[in-house]
């Protein structure tokens, strides 16, 4: 892969590993980010704003958004969530259409809340999507970044699952689990569309690659499990119990409503058009994953 490929908002969980792949096959990578100094430095990588024209690169991955968790979902905070991936997705498109040279392919970060809370059902990408604040936050995210197919870039909408690595979401579920504390969320019957960092990454360089992927891709693993047997495993994975429930008004009075209501939501999503285009999961189970990220 002797790509140049913009990575905006790869300084996060995800695009921390993913310019380390790209470095790895040979590609080089440029960071959009809002802080371009005091960055790591690192061979084949370089840090600017985003640029104005971006004729010269070949791709163009979008990861930017303001993280979800960590803050109660007032007015403010949810501006701030919807301005930093609806804005900042038709900021980019904009400057895609402007640049003299187009790059091939857009793949823009969506996420499966997307669907909403779809309780048991399988939701493949034809899917219908949902209606609450999230879903439509998705819903207009997606929306701009297929734009960039009027100026004849494909377009990947990237919906991301639970990703599980050495940060993201796991970190933080970590310290009762390993406490011998964690449990299950109320009952643990909702399902958990979880995706192991490795495989996201190496989705998206099969997004980047493969032409003929395009449109919305679950990015996911192929086997989703209930929140409570991801409990089980990650109890199981660290050699504790995993038998504390935990409540879901204690989560209420922890995110604020709007952010506990994603942690509740069922979404049991299939990786129909990865799977259909021949990407091979490297971590297809939840065992192995964990094995591969805590052992
Ligand atoms: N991790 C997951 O489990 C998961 C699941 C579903 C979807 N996603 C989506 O996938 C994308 C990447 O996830 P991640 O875990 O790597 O996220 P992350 O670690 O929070 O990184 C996101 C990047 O977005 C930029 N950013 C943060 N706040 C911003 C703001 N207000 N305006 C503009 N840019 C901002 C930051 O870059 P700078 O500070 O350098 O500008 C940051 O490096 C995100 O859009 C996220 O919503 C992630």
């Amino acid at each position: 892969m002797k790509q140049r490929i913009l990575i905006v908002g790869g300084t996060g969980f995800v695009g921390t590993r993913l310019r380390q792949m790209i470095v790895d096959r040979g590609g080089t990578v440029v960071v959009a980010t809002r802080s371009p100094s005091n960055q790591p430095v690192m061979a084949g990588v370089e840090y600017a704003a985003l640029p104005g024209d971006l004729s010269g690169f070949d791709a163009i991955v979008n990861l930017a958004g303001e993280p979800l968790f960590g803050q109660r979902w007032n007015e403010a905070v949810k501006a701030r969530l919807r301005g930093s991936r609806i804005d900042g997705t038709r900021k980019l498109v904009d400057a895609i259409g402007a640049s003299a040279t187009k790059p091939s392919v857009l793949v823009n970060a969506s996420a499966i809340g997307v669907y909403g809370d779809q309780g048991e059902r399988l939701l493949p990408e034809s899917a219908k999507t949902g209606i609450d604040f999230l879903a439509e936050l998705c819903t207009a995210w997606e929306r701009e970044a297929e734009r960039a197919s009027e100026f004849g870039v494909r377009v990947v909408k990237l919906r991301i699952g639970i990703v599980l690595g050495p940060g993201g979401a796991l970190k933080q579920m970590l310290p009762p689990f390993k406490l011998g504390l964690g449990g299950p969320i109320g009952s643990g019957a909702h399902w958990m569309s979880w995706i192991h960092i490795d495989d996201l990454c190496g989705l998206i360089l099969h997004a980047l690659r493969d032409e003929t992927v395009r449109g919305q891709v679950n990015g996911v693993a192929p086997l989703a499990c209930t929140n409570r047997d991801f409990s089980k495993a990650l109890g199981a994975a660290l050699s504790r119990p995993a038998i504390f429930p935990v409540p879901a008004f204690m989560l209420k009075l922890m995110f604020g409503s709007g952010a506990a209501s994603v942690l509740i939501a069922s979404q049991r999503c299939v990786p129909e058009r990865a799977l259909e285009s021949g990407y091979a999961f490297k971590y297809p189970d939840l065992e192995g994953a964990l094995r591969a990220i805590l052992c």
